[in-house]
């Protein structure tokens, strides 16, 4: 596991649309694992951007989203189809066949997982998968005590997710109870991971995910076993981790990130 930490989180934002840029530019067909939530909206508007000033190309692309929410149809605004369609998909040039979300609708949601997974085997798997982390440290909808080892599968949220998701839905009682996710060991096969988090009401749960020990009790610290994980961070979220100065050093020496290191640290 690495952790970036950068000024601010426009910094934190730009340096994971550009590592996806990156990504998609030396592999045009990609199969990128994308997350929903109020971190990623501005990864994605600056992705469009890109798209729209200096032809970041995503007709190869192909996305999986890590979740999606049971019992409401893809027509809602809050569905996870409905906010990438908003954010992402109507404003590059993505073809809607090479984006894939679980179907919460399906008549048979047991099928509807295992046939996710399968599509994202044959799909070859995911190259690069962004992530966000939960206040809970839910990693998707992988609330506390998902087994580490656990596939795509329904589950029910807890009450916590449930109020943190009911602003944008209006109402508490409007927030869906369950939705399809993609496991802890589905994630963890993903051949990069990036784990964005923002803001100092995240700083207790990074440090409990990143420095803290591997438990089920927080499902995002079983990244520190995967084999390419990278955590960007702004200043607020990495405050309380112990080892920030290692992980500056990291940053500053490692010849891998020499390419974004004027990106990054311009923002101070
Ligand atoms: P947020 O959600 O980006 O809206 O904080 C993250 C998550 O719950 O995974």
């Amino acid at each position: 596991m690495e952790v970036i930490i950068c000024p601010s989180a426009e910094r934190a934002t730009l340096l994971t649309a550009q590592l996806i840029a990156d990504t998609v530019r030396t592999k045009p067909n990609a199969v990128l694992g994308l997350a929903t939530g109020r971190t990623p909206e501005g990864v994605y508007a600056r992705l469009a951007q890109l798209h729209k000033e200096a032809g970041l190309d995503f007709s190869k692309v192909t996305t999986f989203n890590l979740d999606e929410y049971i019992g409401i149809p893809v027509s809602h605004p809050q569905s996870f189809r409905g906010c990438m369609e908003r954010d992402l998909f109507s404003k590059v040039n993505i073809k809607r066949e090479n984006t894939h979300l679980p179907d919460g609708m399906a008549h048979d949601l047991d099928a509807e997982c295992v046939r996710y997974e399968q599509t994202i085997a044959a799909a070859g798997g995911i190259d690069l998968q962004l992530l966000g982390i939960g206040l809970n440290g839910h990693l998707a909808f992988n609330e506390p005590l998902s087994s580490l080892a656990s596939r795509t599968r329904t589950k029910a949220l807890t009450p916590e997710t449930r109020r943190q998701n009911a602003p944008v839905f209006g109402s508490l009682d409007d927030v869906p109870t369950r939705a399809m996710t993609m496991g802890v060991g589905t994630v963890l096969e993903s051949r990069w991971a990036i784990l964005l988090a923002t803001g100092s009401s995240k700083a207790e749960i990074i440090l409990k995910a990143v420095e803290g020990p591997m438990t089920a009790v927080v499902t995002a610290s079983a990244l520190q076993m995967h084999r390419k994980c990278t955590v960007i961070v702004d200043e607020p979220a990495a405050e309380w981790l112990q080892m920030k100065e290692y992980y500056r050093w990291v940053f500053a020496n490692e010849p891998e990130w020499a390419p974004y290191r004027e990106l990054v640290l311009a923002g101070r």
